[in-house]
């Protein structure tokens, strides 16, 4: 149909031209990079000292019991403060009131239904609260606006990786930038959340010098960004960004986001790499899954549910790089050691990863280099148990969803055990976990054009409830 034509050609742009223009990126970064002095930190000049910030969340936290973003959805609690420097016309006011009252009744709505909900709504029990969710997922249908900043030069903003593995980021900017989607608001003055659509992956690609180990040319240009972006318009500096995102799957995001203190601390960030030891902030932060797109699709073997009868002979399944320490330790005990429990560094020619995962009953996850990997939406698409080997993982749309009911957390430190950790598994508990993923499938699904609950949706959801400050 039209649509899917549009799409098509679109992630044909999104994807091919960026090849086409790499010559043009380096001039262009100059121009928008240059009316900002460089050595200058946005933060040193800020109306309210950082000290002072944190005393006024300390305060508000105290005051609320699910504080993380009360400085960005309390407006009264400004009002009261001296937090706001920006003149404000009248009817700007009111649009702010209308918002933040619009906020407070979904607020209410979620509250009520979270203890009204019933059994029939948790297929596989994957919801922490399914009444809530629902709820809160229709709140945000009805309601959520984003703002997306037009500023910036096409390729490293506007635009993003829509193959391979950071595809998550290139195909989330892209249906917000160039999809249909009905939450995009050309009226910042009426948006909830303000979206930077920068892409960390084409700053890597482009501006990064390769093996100089050198990030500042990447957190320059956030820098930049965010200091053009609270110049030019008002929004960033009434609550210091805490009601602005920005988006990446790169390894490197959150180094890069530290571009900017505020970015860092106070921002919303979805991220693939959400380390909870490294900065990221569960409160605020949003965990984006990693998904690998071979030539910008899902594995064929993997597009749709496999059948529920498949023969899985296998009791577990990895091949992978001796990436980071668990991997190590997992090489140690298990590599090409079992007939039942298969793992490789290197997949034999004759094996195929997808047809691996379909035949095995638990895909094992491990942490790499970062914490998150690509074959924990594939396992899930396999039904193949995932089993999370990591340590300060937070797990993508983990405020929404229970990963118990989908997936195994193994400690690391029971690796030596991991195969009698799997053969323990009861029949009825491994009959659950299938339902589960079964159920969950669709919230890790990308979909052209998006269609609800699925990833996009699932991601904006997170963005939506960081803003409410609402834990479900
Ligand atoms: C926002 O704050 C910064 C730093 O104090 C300031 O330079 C900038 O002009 C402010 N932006 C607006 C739109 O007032
Ligand atoms: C608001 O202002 C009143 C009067 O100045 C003060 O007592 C109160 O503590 C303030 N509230 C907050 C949240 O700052
Ligand atoms: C339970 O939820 C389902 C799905 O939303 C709904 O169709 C059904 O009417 C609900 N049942 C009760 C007893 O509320
Ligand atoms: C961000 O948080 C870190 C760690 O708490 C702190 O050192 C830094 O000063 C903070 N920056 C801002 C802008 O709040
Ligand atoms: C699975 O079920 C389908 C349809 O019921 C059947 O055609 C197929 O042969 C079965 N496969 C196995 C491996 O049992
Ligand atoms: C997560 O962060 C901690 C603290 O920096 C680090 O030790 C650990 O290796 C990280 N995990 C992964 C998988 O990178
Ligand atoms: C994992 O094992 C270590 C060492 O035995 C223990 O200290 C830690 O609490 C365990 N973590 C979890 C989540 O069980």
């Amino acid at each position: 149909d039209g649509g899917g034509l549009l799409y098509t050609s679109l992630g044909v742009l999104c994807c091919v031209l960026v090849l086409s223009v790499i010559a043009v990126v380096s001039i262009r970064f100059s121009v928008s990079g240059s009316p900002f002095p460089s050595s200058v930190s946005s933060v040193n000049s800020a109306a309210i000292t950082i000290a002072e910030l944190q005393k006024k969340v300390i305060a508000a936290t105290l005051a609320n019991p699910n504080p993380s973003r009360a400085i960005a959805s309390d407006l009264s609690y400004y009002r009261n403060s001296s937090f706001t420097p920006i003149p404000r016309k009248s009817t700007l006011v009111r649009k702010d009131d209308k918002i933040e009252e619009g906020l407070a009744r979904a607020r209410a709505a979620i509250r009520k239904a979270a203890v009204a909900g019933n059994l029939s709504m948790n297929p596989g029990g994957i919801y922490r609260n399914a009444g809530a969710f629902y709820q809160s997922y229709k709140e945000m249908e009805r309601k959520l606006k984003v703002y997306v900043y037009e500023d910036g030069d096409f390729i490293l903003v506007h635009n993003g990786p829509c193959k391979d593995i950071y595809a998550s980021e290139g195909r989330f900017i892209s249906e917000m930038e160039y999809g249909n989607n009905k939450f995009r608001t050309r009226d910042p003055h009426s948006a909830h959340v303000y979206f930077m659509p920068f892409s960390v992956a084409w700053m890597v690609k482009f501006l990064y010098v390769p093996l100089s180990y050198n990030l500042a040319p990447l957190k320059q240009y956030v820098s930049d960004y965010v200091r053009l972006i609270s110049t030019k318009y008002p929004f960033w500096n009434r609550t210091h960004g805490a009601d602005h995102f920005m988006l990446s799957c790169h390894d490197w995001a959150p180094v890069t986001s530290k571009g900017n203190d505020f970015l860092y601390n106070t921002s919303i960030r979805v991220l693939c790499n959400a380390n909870s030891s490294e900065g990221f902030n569960p409160q605020k932060d949003v965990s984006l899954p990693e998904i690998y797109l071979y030539n910008g699709v899902v594995s064929p073997k993997l597009q749709s549910p496999p059948p529920a009868n498949i023969s899985r002979p296998y009791l577990g399944f990895f091949a992978g790089g001796l990436h980071g320490h668990v991997r190590e330790t997992l090489f140690d005990h298990w590599k090409e050691k079992d007939s039942q429990l298969r793992v490789y560094q290197q997949l034999p020619k004759d094996m195929d990863y997808p047809s691996e995962m379909l035949h095995s009953v638990f895909c094992l996850c491990p942490s790499g280099y970062e914490v998150a990997s690509p074959r924990v939406v594939e396992a899930i698409y396999a039904e193949c148990v995932p089993v999370m080997l990591s340590d300060h993982y937070v797990f993508p749309f983990s405020d929404v969803l229970n990963w118990e009911a989908f997936s195994l957390q193994v400690n690391i430190s029971d690796i030596p055990r991991l195969k009698d950790i799997l053969l323990a598994v009861p029949d009825d508990k491994y009959m659950k976990l299938k339902e589960g993923m079964r159920a969950v499938r669709k919230h890790f699904e990308l979909n052209r054009p998006a269609r609800r609950f699925d990833m996009f949706h699932m991601i904006l959801h997170s963005i939506w409830l960081r803003r409410l400050n609402l834990r479900l």
